[in-house]
C-alpha cells in the first residue's frame, strides 16, 4: 500500500515564529485517489501544502513523493506534480492560450498542441482565444487547473479550488476534478472547509485541526454506515423516552425539556420516527447528524468563535 503512494509526509511541523501551523502530521496519499484535505480556516491546510510543493521548507519531518525523500530530489519529483496554491494569476488583457504560451516558454514544457489538450481537459478550448479579462471566476480557476497540467503531472495539488466560486463555478470545478481522476489518472489532493464539497469528490480523507491530524481514511468508511447523533424535539417528551427504552432502538445520550438526544444507526430513524408517531408523539424536529459531520461542525464552530474574538 504504502509502496504505491504518491506522498507520504513523515511527522511534517511547521512552526511560524512561536506558532506551530502544523504538528507531527502523518500522512499517506495512495495512488490513483482524490484525496480529500479537510480542515476549518486556520487549520494549517496551505501550510502543509506549501511544504508538499517545496514553496516553505519544514521546520522537522519530511515529505516523500512517489517515495523518494522530497529534499533530495526536489527538480526531479516536482516535475511530476502540478499545483494550484493561490489563486490563478493571469495576464488579463491577453487570451487564455497566450497566458499559457508564455507559462510554458518560461518553463520549457508544453507544445502548442498541449495548450489545445489542457484547455480542452478543463473546458475552456472555445473560449481560448478570449482575453482571460472576460473569464468568470470559475473560468479562471479552471484556467489554473490547465495551466497546472501543462506539465503532464502524475498527481495534482489543489489547494481550496472552489473557494469563493458561485454555486456554478463549484460545480465546474467539482466535475473537473472528478474528471482529472477518472478520465486523465491523475491522483489529485484537494484541500477544503467544507464536509460536503470533500464528500461529493474525495475517495480518501484526512481532517486536521490547528495543525493536527484528527482522522484519516476512506471517505466510506468514515462517513457511511455510522451512527448517527440524533436530535429529537418530542411531545410528550416522557412517551418519547418510554418508547426509546422499550425498543431498545437507540441509546440516550441527553435529554433535557423537549429535546432528546439519542445516538443510533441512520437507517433505523424512519422507524423510529414512525413508533413514535403510532405512540402519538409529537414530532418537532427530528436531525440525524453523521459523528465525523457532528465533529467537523464542532471544530468549524470553534474555529468561526476564535476568529470572531480577534479584532
Ligand atoms: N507566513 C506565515 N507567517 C506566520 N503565520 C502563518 C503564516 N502562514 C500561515 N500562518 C499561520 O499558520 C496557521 C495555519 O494557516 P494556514 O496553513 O493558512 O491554514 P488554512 O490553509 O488551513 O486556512 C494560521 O494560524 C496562520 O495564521
Ligand atoms: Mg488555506
Amino acid at each position: 500500500m504504502a509502496s504505491d503512494a504518491v506522498l507520504q509526509a513523515f511527522d511534517l511541523s511547521k512552526r511560524f515564529k512561536h506558532r506551530w501551523a502544523v504538528s507531527g502530521l502523518n500522512l499517506t496519499v495512495p495512488r490513483g485517489e482524490v484525496f480529500g484535505f479537510l480542515g476549518p480556516n486556520g487549520a494549517g491546510k496551505s501550510t502543509t501544502i506549501r511544504m508538499f510543493l517545496s514553496l516553505i521548507s519544514p521546520t522537522s519531518g519530511r515529505v516523500e513523493l512517489f517515495g523518494k525523500p522530497l529534499h533530495r530530489h526536489r527538480a526531479e519529483v516536482l516535475a511530476r506534480v502540478g499545483g494550484l496554491v493561490e489563486r490563478a494569476d493571469f495576464y488579463l488583457y491577453l487570451t487564455a492560450r497566450r497566458n499559457l504560451e508564455i507559462v510554458a516558454a518560461l518553463a520549457g514544457k508544453g507544445s502548442s498542441k498541449k495548450i489545445d489538450a489542457v484547455l480542452d481537459i478543463v473546458g475552456l478550448l472555445d473560449r481560448a482565444d478570449d482575453k482571460v479579462r472576460t473569464y468568470s471566476h470559475g473560468m479562471k480557476q479552471r484556467l489554473g487547473i490547465a495551466q497546472a497540467l501543462l506539465g503532464d503531472p502524475e498527481f495534482i495539488i489543489l489547494d481550496e479550488p472552489t473557494s469563493g466560486l458561485d454555486p456554478i463555478g463549484i460545480k465546474e470545478v467539482r466535475g473537473l476534478v472528478l474528471r482529472l481522476s477518472s478520465e486523465q489518472h491523475i491522483t489529485v489532493f484537494l484541500s477544503s472547509h467544507l464536509l460536503s464539497e470533500i464528500e461529493q469528490t474525495a475517495t480518501s480523507m484526512a481532517i486536521i485541526n490547528a495543525g493536527k491530524l484528527i482522522v484519516q481514511g476512506k471517505v466510506k468508511e468514515l462517513l457511511e454506515d455510522q451512527e448517527s447523533l440524533v436530535r429529537l424535539d418530542v411531545r410528550p417528551v416522557e412517551v418519547a423516552l418510554r418508547i426509546l427504552g422499550e425498543h431498545r432502538m437507540a441509546s440516550l445520550v441527553t435529554s433535557s425539556g423537549d429535546r432528546v438526544e439519542v445516538k443510533m444507526p441512520a437507517s433505523r430513524v424512519p422507524a423510529l420516527a414512525k413508533l413514535l408517531t403510532e405512540a402519538g408523539v409529537e414530532i418537532h424536529a427530528l436531525t440525524p447528524r453523521r459523528s465525523l459531520e457532528e465533529y467537523f461542525l464542532s471544530l468549524t464552530e470553534q474555529g468561526e468563535g476564535a476568529r470572531r474574538e480577534q479584532p
